[in-house]
């Protein structure tokens, strides 16, 4: 961010040439009071991205005017405030920090830099690894046994919590070796992934606790507790990245062989590191990474490059706080904060609604973010979130921007709280809220909502379901507001005068639209199922349905017990199927579809032999091994299907002792009665 846009944000003007001391005085005050909520309540106010951009200000104003320059400056220190409630720890070799770069000019100046300083025009072999978004930590082994963990703190003096890293289980509390050195300083990073991070929150919203806002606040404030039990339960993790003092050992001659050898001593190495030559060698690690980094378990900001020769490293040294053999390369900030402008609801398809806070304008990760989502109700009030409140707006890989928190001391006075609707902003109908639901819903269904219409219909022609390429939201919108379209089978109805005649469409792009819809029609049952937008059939659901029944009409018959037959189907999932299925408006839908020439190939599941296919069978009376609903379970994997009462339709009776009225029944009918032992012989080897 620029100053002056700085400025803006804050509300400021920028001060004269002047105004430098109060400047610099204001800054050193703002850092220090930001780091404070940061390190010490692990509580940030700010994102990181605005901390740089204040700290890099200052630090560019004291080079500029070092008569500004003062030792207590927040430049002049590494990290945080040790907390009074450590014991405080020194480090025998200060824990310094890395420079950044953002660009790649800025990697190829570092190169550059690198290479004048070695006085060497070949290139430099540098090992590069992740840059961890943890904290760092400095475990000290004597004769083998960890002994001491301590905090960077601030660099010189750190916060001793060797109880609470004892409880990290990947850390080894004695090294795997018969050799040990006398004493070794491991430095690296503990953290805290993801899925760890997920469960934490969840629990910590279960028992009415504060969320964490990040896996590294959750990673500072386990560390940090005075109750070692308590950080026992958190899953924290450790990846070892550099060394501090070493007696009785020699330093391996290259930065990547340090890792092999802490490998070799049962200390966690990450797996995602390599060793890569010059700038364009380096560049293709961050590429790589940067491809592979949302799928990664734990959160990076970065990467790491240092140069691989210890060699090379000493005679490079240091400048004040980072060495010059290093370089930290930042991915795009992913967060920035702004202004809610307004909170509105959007309804989903299955008429879900979601609050969504309009922003002004605000670039993240590269990218210009206008809304942000607020998931539901729940969470509005949870994050406290008010409309003209000053928020931080996350916006990680391609997930939808979402608002992770209020800046609660740049609220303004006249902010408004948001009140869900009581009636659907787009049909009118009453919204309703099941008491142990989060989710508010119009209760307009789609016949009703022009909005569950709309995203019905976008979901049917989406890529992973119909994939019909050319059928966007403003076609979809224009096409349901001039009433064309209102059930997916009518989009196969659509003819090329009709689309001609709408905004923005051409008759080779009518045609073009008309081609994807008839490429349409040939398709997968998987596709088809999960195209129908049945609530809780995702694509692995619809996949998985389809495998098992092979064909749709064998789903569309099937119990409930057969539908909780497919894997990964539960009651809940299977309950909704149901309902959809037995909707005739549904079962019209989806013989409309198939009218229009919808298909797919139809597969046979394999189930063993289908000697009862089609047929019904009634069970009565007590047979001499099997169990009634061992019975039933075999006419249905047979492909037959059970039912309770006798008629015309009835294929065979199975009858055991004690049968009464339904044989009586069957005796009547003419309908072919069989004892277990012919039930059994029928199902082997069908007539
Ligand atoms: S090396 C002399 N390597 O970044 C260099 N640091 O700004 C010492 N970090 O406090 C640090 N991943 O918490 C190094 N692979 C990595 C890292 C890493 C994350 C953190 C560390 C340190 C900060 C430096």
């Amino acid at each position: 961010m620029s100053r002056d846009a700085l400025f803006t944000k804050l509300g400021q003007q920028a001060p004269g040439a002047s105004d430098w001391r109060g400047r610099a005085e204001w800054l050193r005050s703002e850092l220090n009071r930001h780091a404070h909520a940061y390190y010490v309540l692990d509580q940030p106010t700010i994102p990181d991205a605005e901390y740089d951009a204040l700290f890099a200000e200052l630090q560019a104003l004291e080079s500029e005017h070092p008569e500004l320059a003062s030792a207590d400056s927040p430049t002049q220190r590494v990290g945080g405030t040790p907390l009074p409630e450590f014991r405080q720890v020194q480090h025998d070799v200060p824990m310094l920090s890395i420079n950044n770069g953002f660009s790649e000019e800025d990697i190829e100046s570092f190169d550059r830099r690198v290479r004048e300083g070695l006085g060497s025009d070949s290139a430099v072999e540098y090992a590069c690894e992740l840059k961890f978004d943890g904290l760092a930590i400095n475990l000290r082994y004597e004769r083998g046994v960890l002994v001491q963990a301590a905090t960077r703190g601030d660099g010189t003096t750190g916060e001793d919590v060797t109880a609470n890293i004892r409880t990290v289980r990947s850390i080894p509390l004695r090294l795997q070796t018969n050799d040990p050195p006398l004493l070794i300083d491991v430095r690296g990073e503990v953290l805290m992934f993801k899925a760890d991070f997920a469960r934490l929150n969840q629990r910590q919203r279960e028992v009415g606790h504060k969320e964490f806002a990040n896996p590294r606040n959750a990673a500072a404030g386990s560390l940090r507790q005075l109750d070692s039990r308590i950080t026992a339960q958190r899953h924290l993790r450790f990846f070892a990245y550099g060394i501090g003092r070493l007696e009785g050992g020699d330093f391996p001659p290259r930065h990547s062989a340090l890792l092999d050898w802490y490998r070799a001593l049962g200390i966690p190495v990450c797996d995602e590191r390599a060793v890569a030559r010059g700038a364009a060698g380096v560049l293709g690690f961050f590429a790589d990474i940067g491809r592979r980094r949302t799928a990664l378990p734990y959160e990076i900001d970065g990467v790491v490059y240092k140069v691989d020769r210890v060699a090379q490293q000493q005679a490079l040294g240091f400048v004040s706080r980072a060495p010059r053999f290093a370089l930290a390369h930042k991915f795009p900030a992913e967060e920035a904060t702004t202004t809610v402008l307004d909170i509105g609801v959007q309804v989903g398809r299955t008429g879900a609604l979601t609050p969504v806070a309009r922003l002004a304008p605000v670039s993240v990760g590269g990218v210009t973010v206008t809304n942000a989502t607020l998931h539901n109700e729940d969470e509005v009030r949870r994050k406290d979130v008010r409309i003209g409140d000053n928020v931080i707006v996350r916006r990680a890989g391609d997930v939808i921007p979402e608002v992770v928190a209020v800046v609660p001391e740049r609220r303004p006075p006249d902010v408004r709280q948001f009140e869900m609707p009581v009636a659907c902003p787009v049909c009118g109908s009453p919204i309703t809220r099941p008491e142990e639901e989060a989710v508010a819903r119009c209760s307009g269904g789609w016949i009703k909502c022009a909005a569950q219409r709309k995203g019905g219909l976008l979901h049917f022609v989406s890529r992973r379901a119909m994939d019909i390429e050319g059928l966007g939201e403003q076609l979809v919108e224009q096409l349901v507001d001039r009433g064309l379209v209102t059930t997916p089978a009518d989009f196969y109805k659509l003819g090329l005068v009709m689309l001609s005649e709408l905004d923005r469409m051409a008759e080779k792009s009518a045609q073009n639209v008309l081609k994807a819809i008839e490429k349409s029609k040939s398709t997968t049952l998987a596709r088809f199922i999960y195209a129908l937008g049945i609530r809780h059939v995702g694509e692995s659901t619809a996949k998985a349905l389809a495998r098992h029944f092979g064909m749709l009409d064998a789903m569309l018959e099937a119990s409930e017990a057969e539908v909780l037959a497919v894997d990964d189907i539960g009651p809940v999932v299977a309950h909704s199927i149901l309902s959809f299925l037995s909707d005739p408006l549904n079962r019209e839908l989806i013989e409309q579809l198939r009218a229009s020439g919808v298909h797919w190939e139809e597969n046979v599941p394999e189930r063993g032999n289908q000697a009862l296919a089609g047929k019904t069978i009634v069970l009565t009376g007590t047979l001499p091994t099997l169990k009634r609903d061992e019975a039933a379970a075999m006419v249905e994997a047979a492909g037959g299907k059970v039912t309770g009462s006798v008629s015309k339709k009835t294929s065979y009776v199975v009858a055991g002792d004690d049968a009464g009225s339904k044989l009586a029944k069957a005796q009547e009918l003419g309908i072919p009665i069989l004892d277990e032992t012919e039930f059994l012989t029928l199902l082997e080897s069908p007539e």
